[in-house]
């Protein structure tokens, strides 16, 4: 990554959003700060201002407007002078799985939102990475999507979905030097998972956001994070399904 380069950080405001945004300011990078809460994103945005030499900007983005997502992507890219260099897609939304179970309105906006949403974003944004021949695109799926578990099913098909977007993409874009990191945290101290019962191992948003950007230097295709998780999603996908079914994971 050049020191200078532009990144759009889109879903700023989530715990690893703005974790990385401040991760990417402190490597020189000019930072676009995209979210629905552009209060709390001007705010973010004067605060790394203080605290680093880079320009930080912010944009209003709704995920699920997806007839504005092409103006909103230009723009951006326009901001930078054609020369946006990374991309990094935080948004996402985790109702609880009894609840999507029942209220399909509010299982079909999550798909929306996790992974429809991101393929309108990423379908923009391979054409101007293809076309630069140079940069990243981190996408934060889950180590859910590794294996469909009855507590969480739902959400993990989003995220199973965006990963096989995310693996065909980087065959695609590896032949033009961009790379494309699919990021699968396991669980991490945030909004989304605040309140939640049966978590454990419990990362911090700083520590994924390093794992994050350590993983786009070294150019990664999937990055477990923290690191543990890509042997317990092994242990997890090896389970023989008539003993899978027998627990209540
Ligand atoms: N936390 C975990 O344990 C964990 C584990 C694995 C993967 N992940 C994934 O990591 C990503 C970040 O999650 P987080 O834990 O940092 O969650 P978070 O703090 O709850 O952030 C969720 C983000 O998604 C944004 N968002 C939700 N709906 C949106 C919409 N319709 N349009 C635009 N933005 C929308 C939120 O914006 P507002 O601020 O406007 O609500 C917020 O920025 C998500 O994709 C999540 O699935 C999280």
């Amino acid at each position: 990554m050049s020191e200078t380069s532009g990144v759009l950080v889109v879903g700023a405001t989530s715990g690893m959003g703005r974790a990385l945004a401040r991760r990417l300011a402190a490597e020189g990078h000019a930072l676009i700060l995209a979210g629905r809460d552009t209060d709390s994103l001007s705010a973010l945005a004067t605060d790394i201002e203080v605290r680093s030499e880079v320009k930080v900007e912010v944009r209003a983005f709704e995920a699920l407007a997806f007839e504005s997502h092409a103006a909103f992507f230009a723009e951006c890219v326009e901001h930078f002078g054609g020369e946006l260099h990374g991309l990094v897609m935080c948004h996402g939304q985790m109702p609880e799985q009894a609840d999507a179970e029942r209220d399909f309105a509010l299982a079909r906006r999550m798909i929306e939102v996790n992974y429809i949403s991101h393929v309108s974003l990423l379908n923009l944004a391979a054409i101007h990475f293809e076309a630069r021949e140079a940069g990243f695109i981190a996408v934060l799926t889950s180590v859910a999507g590794d294996r469909g578990r009855q507590s969480n099913y739902l959400y993990g098909s989003t995220k199973a979905a965006l990963s096989a977007v995310l693996s065909g993409l980087r065959v695609r874009l590896a032949k033009r030097g961009v790379s494309v990191v699919d990021v699968r945290p396991g669980f991490v101290d945030t909004q989304l998972t605040w309140g939640r019962p049966g978590m454990f191992l419990v990362a911090s948003p700083d520590a994924v956001a390093r794992d994050v950007l350590r993983g786009v230097r070294r150019n990664r295709a999937v990055v477990y994070t923290p690191f543990f998780w890509a042997g317990i999603m092994a242990i997890i996908r090896a389970i023989p399904d008539f003993v899978f079914r027998r627990l209540s994971l």
